[in-house]
């Protein structure tokens, strides 16, 4: 089959089954297109918190997504087409870690990014996103009355809040980091805009410090998407730092635009672990439970706080 008969297929399984698929904006436009909600990390966990309507979410995102859907919509069953589909972000962190860095930190409030595991989450005050970690850092420590909290695993996103928040973020640890994100470099500024002149560059808070330093905005994938979709007649040029599959859909919903990628092959191997047969292939399988993501409910449990407050601050 090509490309235009397994769209075809899946929408007409997922309709006649009444199955909801979720994608990242890191998929591959293929997917992309045809999924019934398409987003970034804190508009996905919004949808699956409030999605009803059906009783399987199939989510084309990374590991930790699918479990924050579950968490958050346990009566839902919550498919991963590719189980080996993970953020390794999420491994510079585990939740004996996290219990050491309270034990040297006693009152520090906890703040995890998301992109971390059921079990790191389950010992945390309260999750972010990179759309709302500043906002996040900023409410907790008024909350819990301190001018420093915990933060990981990431150690850009976590100097970005610090930077924006001057709230101190102690990382846990110092090297967690993304692989596609770190990659980009200040030479990489320096080439795209000495081609394209005026272009604004966009890019995502998981860059290094002297990238984000130098950019004309940082924002999460749906704030970057809408950097663009609200520009300036004017502003025709935008140079985009994050995963290809973002600044795909951006070229190719704002075609009046130029857009331009910071560096080439910003390519998510992890998130791109999904195809359009998988999706086929589970929704033909719908109970086959090696696509099942489910958190054990002694974790679901107390994660599903630190998520629920992040939402309440968002
Ligand atoms: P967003 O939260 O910006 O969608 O990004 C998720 C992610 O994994 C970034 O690498
Ligand atoms: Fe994880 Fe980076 Fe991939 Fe996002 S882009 S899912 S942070 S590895």
């Amino acid at each position: 089959m090509n490309d235009k008969e397994l769209q075809k297929e899946i929408v007409y399984l997922k309709n006649k089954q009444n199955v909801t698929i979720l994608a990242h904006y890191y998929q591959s436009i293929e997917i992309q297109n045809i999924a019934d909600y398409l987003g970034g990390s804190l508009e996905l966990s919004k949808i699956a918190k409030e999605e009803s309507d059906s009783e399987y979410i199939i989510f084309a995102g990374v590991d930790f997504m699918a479990e924050t859907a579950s968490i958050l919509n346990q009566d839902k069953r919550v498919l991963l087409p590719n189980p080996e589909s993970c953020c390794p972000m999420a491994a510079y962190l585990d939740a004996e870690m996290v219990r050491e860095y309270k034990k040297t930190h006693p009152g520090l409030p906890v703040v995890t990014y998301v992109n971390s595991t059921a079990e790191v989450k389950a010992e945390s005050d309260v999750c972010c996103t990179s759309a709302n970690a500043v906002r996040v850092v900023k409410r907790i420590a008024k909350e819990f009355d301190v001018n420093s909290v915990l933060f990981g695993p990431d150690s850009n996103l976590a100097d970005y809040a610090e930077q924006k928040s001057g709230i101190k973020c102690i990382k846990m640890p110092e090297e967690g980091h993304c692989y596609v994100h770190s990659q980009i470099s200040v030479d990489d500024f320096k080439r795209s805009r000495d081609l394209i002149k005026d272009g604004l560059v966009l890019v995502h808070p998981e860059c290094i410090r002297e990238v984000r330093e130098l950019a004309d905005f940082v924002g999460s994938t749906a704030q970057m998407y809408d950097r663009v979709k609200n520009s300036k007649i004017e502003e025709d040029n935008f140079i985009i730092g994050t995963e290809e599959g973002l600044i795909k859909r951006i070229a190719e919903d704002f075609p009046d635009k130029h857009i331009y990628p910071i560096r080439e092959k910003l390519i998510c191997y992890n998130m791109k672990k999904h195809t359009l047969e998988l999706i086929k292939y589970v929704l033909e399988n719908l109970d086959d439970p090696m696509f099942e993501v489910k958190v054990p409910s002694e974790i679901a449990e107390k994660a599903i706080f630190p998520l629920k407050k992040m939402l309440q601050i968002s």
